[in-house]
């Protein structure tokens, strides 16, 4: 799979795997470790945490037996709104002892939140300078909000997490980010996880042009959404805890969209969200507490 590298140099497998709600909303058990483990099997060596998700534990015991040497692995957690801010060392701290990890790959703001950003970020730039983590990023983060880390940042975000699908291509903060050289990195590919309640006949998997390419291919409509977003440069974290999901998901390289197939799929934009608005999610997220 290929490598992307960040804008201070460290390298992330452009694929990599989405944890949330693997079984159910923050379950953190023995079927979410297996369904790692089994995508570690098929070769996935980048995983998509966060401490909301409340699975840092299990994916923790995933990468144990696992047995690989830490290095080969890619880790991301992100900190949540409720403890940004001066909470954002306790955060990481208890991200890295329920992961059971000395440092992490990846550490990102979940959600913007103007009035910590500062502090938050201040507090990741001294965890990047004692080297607990390799690279800072961002997600669901808007331009205002990036030109507003410009302001003070000693240490340049690498990435940014939004959502984005054939429904949602947020074209303009792509074309921004890419501009700025902070690597994108897609949330619900395909249309988002049993989180959001979205049924399957409204995603982006089942749209009959996605669903032609894939005939035409021979290949899934998941292959394809992901495909697209591979051939643009951008990062992918699919879940999946189907096997033939998680296998399908790892086998992008045997076929290649034309740049008219790439257009098309980019013309299917309807601006529609599936997920939390960043103008808006503040208020709901707040609500909603870190598991111990
Ligand atoms: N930063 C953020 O705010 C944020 C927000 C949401 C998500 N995320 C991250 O992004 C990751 C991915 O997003 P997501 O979990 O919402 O959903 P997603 O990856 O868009 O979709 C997952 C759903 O698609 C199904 N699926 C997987 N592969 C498929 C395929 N090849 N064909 C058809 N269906 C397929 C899965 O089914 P099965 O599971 O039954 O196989 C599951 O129901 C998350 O897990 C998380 O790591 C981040």
């Amino acid at each position: 799979m290929a490598i992307v590298t960040l804008n201070n140099g460290v390298e992330i497998p452009q694929l990599g795997f989405g944890t949330a709600a693997i079984d159910e909303w923050q379950k953190d058990n023995g079927y979410v470790t297996d369904t790692i483990l089994k995508a570690i099997s098929i070769g996935y060596r980048h995983f998509d945490t966060a401490a909301v998700y409340g699975n840092e534990r299990a994916l923790g015991r995933a990468i144990r037996d696992s047995g690989l040497p830490r290095q080969e692995l890619f880790i991301t957690s992100k900190v949540w709104d409720t403890e940004q801010g001066r909470g954002t060392a306790d955060a990481f701290a208890r991200s890295l002892e329920r992961l059971q990890l000395e440092y992490l790959d990846l550490y990102l703001i979940h959600w913007p939140v103007p009035a910590y950003t500062r502090e938050t970020w201040e507090v990741m730039e001294a965890l990047y300078d004692e080297k607990k983590v390799r690279a800072l990023g961002l997600s669901n983060f808007r331009q205002s909000d990036i030109e507003q880390i410009a302001t003070f940042a000693e240490v340049k975000p690498t990435y940014n997490q939004i959502e984005l699908h054939p429904y949602l291509t947020q074209k303009k903060l792509v074309d921004y980010c890419c501009f700025h050289r902070i690597a994108v990195s897609c949330w619900s590919p395909l249309g988002s996880g049993s989180w959001s309640g979205v049924e399957t006949r409204d995603k982006p998997v089942v749209d009959p042009l996605i669903v032609e390419l894939a005939e035409k291919h021979g290949v899934t409509a998941g292959q394809i959404i992901l495909k697209w977003d591979i051939q643009q440069g951008r990062i992918v974290i699919p879940k999946a805890e189907k096997l033939d999901h998680i296998r399908a998901n790892f086998l992008l390289e045997d076929f290649e969209l034309s740049d008219a197939e790439l257009e098309k799929i980019d013309s299917l934009n309807r601006d529609h969200r599936f997920g939390g608005d960043p103008d808006t999610a503040h208020e709901e997220n707040r609500k909603v507490e870190v598991p111990e």
